[in-house]
């Protein structure tokens, strides 16, 4: 059965890819450094917990994960954290947090397992975010973590294309989750938002699991590089805030 480890699944956009990845037949190996949310989301969907830090031992989370079929036919790195403040006052420890989880680990992992994605012929697909285009004002270094993981993605597409491996990106926009919840559990914040975004909602994390299965499937056969914006459009609404001419 084919085989993807997810990381930071125990919740939000990552318990979304599982639950989607789960019901097309994957066998979901669900990681998160929350033990018992790893264990409910593995029970729920039938897959396998591995609890664990990213950053700890990615060597050893790549062969834990190996080691449940034999086979790792996809990684999704999707564990990500944010430490808000404006870039003039980063506190040094919240620098570390936010780069080695959302950027080195990503790394770390990605290269541990390419020899069994490789061999599987597989993918990675690395959760970014629409903050890698556009700056997340006093998102602290998060938005220079998610740059970085684009840059990897591209780099990776390159150099392991010949392994084949391929390697994608998925920017998420606004999508309702654990991490996002003060934002939008004001009703006048939540509506504010969802009126920026084009296609009229705020997402939700299964619209990020469903670009995370196309991009794993052959359907994608020919797709590595790429960061695919998954928000709506509303990257794409600059424009709209210019005053204009009637037509
Ligand atoms: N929610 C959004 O609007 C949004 C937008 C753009 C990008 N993203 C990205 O999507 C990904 C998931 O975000 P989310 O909103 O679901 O966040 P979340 O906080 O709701 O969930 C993240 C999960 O990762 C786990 N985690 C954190 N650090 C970990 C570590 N060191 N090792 C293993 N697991 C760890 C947490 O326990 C949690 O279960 C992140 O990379 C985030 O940056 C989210």
């Amino acid at each position: 059965m084919k085989t993807v480890l997810v990381t930071g699944a125990g919740g939000g956009i990552g318990a979304g890819i599982a639950r989607v990845l789960a019901k097309r037949d994957w066998h979901v190996v669900v990681n998160d450094v929350s033990a018992s949310s790893c264990d409910k989301v593995a029970a729920d969907i039938g897959g396998t917990a591995l609890p664990g830090d990213v950053t700890a031992d990615p060597a050893g989370l790549a062969e834990a994960a190996l080691a449940v079929n034999g086979r790792l036919d996809g990684l999704v790195n999707n564990a990500g954290i944010i430490r808000r403040g404006p870039l003039s006052d980063l506190d040094p420890a919240d620098v570390d947090a936010v780069l080695g989880v959302n950027l080195r680990a990503v790394v770390a992992l990605s290269a541990a397992a390419l020899p069994h994605l490789s061999a599987a012929g597989g993918a990675i697909v690395n959760i970014a975010s629409m903050a890698a285009e556009v700056p997340q004002l006093n998102g602290g270094l998060y938005a220079a973590s998610k740059a970085g993981v684009v840059s990897f993605t591209r780099q990776a597409a390159v150099e392991w294309g010949a392994e084949g491996v391929r390697v994608n990106a998925i920017g998420p926009g606004m999508i309702r989750t654990e991490m996002a919840e003060a934002v939008y559990a004001d009703p006048v914040m939540y509506e504010r938002r969802r009126a920026l975004i084009p296609v009229g909602r705020i997402g939700a994390p299964e619209d990020i699991g469903r670009v995370v299965a196309f991009l794993l499937s052959d359907d994608a056969a020919y797709v590595s590089g790429q960061h695919v914006l998954v928000d709506g459009a509303l990257t794409q609404t600059l424009m709209a805030h210019f005053p204009q001419p009637p037509c």
